[in-house]
C-alpha cells in the first residue's frame, strides 16, 4: 500500500467526525470515497493531507509512519490534496503556478537566476502528459476554465513529485465536457502509476474511474469493495444506510 491509516479518530469539541477510520490506497488505484454530506469525508483527507492532526491513529505513507503537522509536511512526503476552491493563484500565468515555490534557477556569473526557459520546458511537458489544452501559457490563471485549472493544479501536483492525488468533488462545478476532461486526468495519472483518492457524489463518475470505493457514514469507513465486483444499488445502499436494521423500540 502507498498510504494507510488505522484507527483515525478526530474529534471537534464533542462531536466525533472520524471515529477509528481505517482506510487505504495501492499504487496506481484510484479509490473512491463516497458518503453523505457529513459523514466525515472532508474531514479524512483533511487528516490525510495535514490540515487536521488526528487525536488517535496512526499514517503510514509508502511504507513509514508519518505525522504531518502542516499540508506542507504532506507535500514534501509526496500527497498532494486539490481543492475544489483550487489553491492556484489567480492572477499569475501557468508557468508561474507550475513552479509555484520550486523555480528552477541557473548560475550565471555565480547568481542564481530563474531558468525561464527550463521552466516553460517542463511546463509543456507536464501539460502534454496530461493533454491539457491550454492555448497560451502566459496568460492568468483566473482567465481559465475549470477544467483548465483542474489540469494546471495537478501538473503542479506532478512537478511536486506528488505520488499520492487526493481530489475533493473535482467536477462539483463542472460543465458536461469539463467533467469528462477532469475524469481523463484521473485516468491518465493512474496509468503513470500515481495513485488518486477520490471523493465525488457523482455515482457514475465513481463507477467510471475507480477501481476501488470506500464508503464512509457517520464518522466510519463502514465498507470498501472493488468497484467491477459491486453494483451502484449497493453502494446507494451503503451510503444512505438502507442496508441497517432499525433498533427495535
Ligand atoms: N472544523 C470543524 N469544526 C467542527 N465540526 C466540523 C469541522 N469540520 C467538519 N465538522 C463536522 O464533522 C462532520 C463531518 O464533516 P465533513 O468531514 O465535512 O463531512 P463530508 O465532507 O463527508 O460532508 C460534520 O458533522 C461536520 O459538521
Ligand atoms: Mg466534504
Amino acid at each position: 500500500m502507498v498510504f494507510k491509516m488505522k484507527g483515525i479518530v478526530k474529534r471537534f469539541g464533542g462531536l466525533t467526525a472520524l471515529d477509528h477510520v481505517d482506510f487505504e490506497v495501492a499504487a496506481g488505484e484510484v479509490m473512491a470515497l463516497v458518503g453523505d454530506n457529513g459523514a466525515g469525508k472532508s474531514t479524512l483527507i483533511k487528516t490525510m493531507s495535514g490540515a487536521h492532526l488526528p487525536d488517535e491513529g496512526t499514517i503510514e505513507m509508502e511504507g513509514r509512519k508519518v505525522n504531518f503537522r502542516s499540508p506542507q509536511d504532506a507535500w514534501s512526503n509526496g500527497i498532494a490534496t486539490i481543492y475544489q476552491e483550487l489553491a492556484l493563484a489567480g492572477k499569475m500565468n501557468v508557468v508561474d503556478n507550475v513552479f509555484l515555490g520550486r523555480e528552477i534557477r541557473k548560475p550565471l556569473l555565480g547568481i542564481p537566476f530563474l531558468d525561464t526557459s527550463a521552466m516553460r520546458k517542463r511546463t509543456h511537458e507536464l501539460l502534454r502528459q496530461l493533454d491539457v489544452h491550454i492555448p497560451n501559457i502566459d496568460s492568468w490563471v483566473e482567465s481559465m476554465s475549470g477544467g483548465q485549472r483542474q489540469g494546471v493544479a495537478i501538473a503542479r501536483a506532478l512537478n511536486m513529485d506528488a505520488r499520492l492525488i487526493i481530489m475533493d468533488e473535482p467536477t462539483a462545478a463542472l460543465a458536461v465536457a469539463e467533467v469528462r476532461k477532469v475524469l481523463d486526468f484521473i485516468v491518465r495519472l493512474r496509468a503513470s502509476g500515481k495513485s488518486v483518492v477520490l471523493i465525488s457524489h457523482n455515482i457514475q463518475d465513481v463507477f467510471e474511474v475507480s477501481d476501488r470505493i470506500s464508503v464512509m457514514r457517520h464518522g466510519r469507513c463502514i465498507a470498501v469493495r472493488e468497484t467491477k465486483k459491486t453494483t451502484p444499488q449497493e453502494i446507494i445502499g451503503l451510503i444512505t444506510g438502507a442496508h441497517e436494521v432499525p433498533a427495535a423500540a
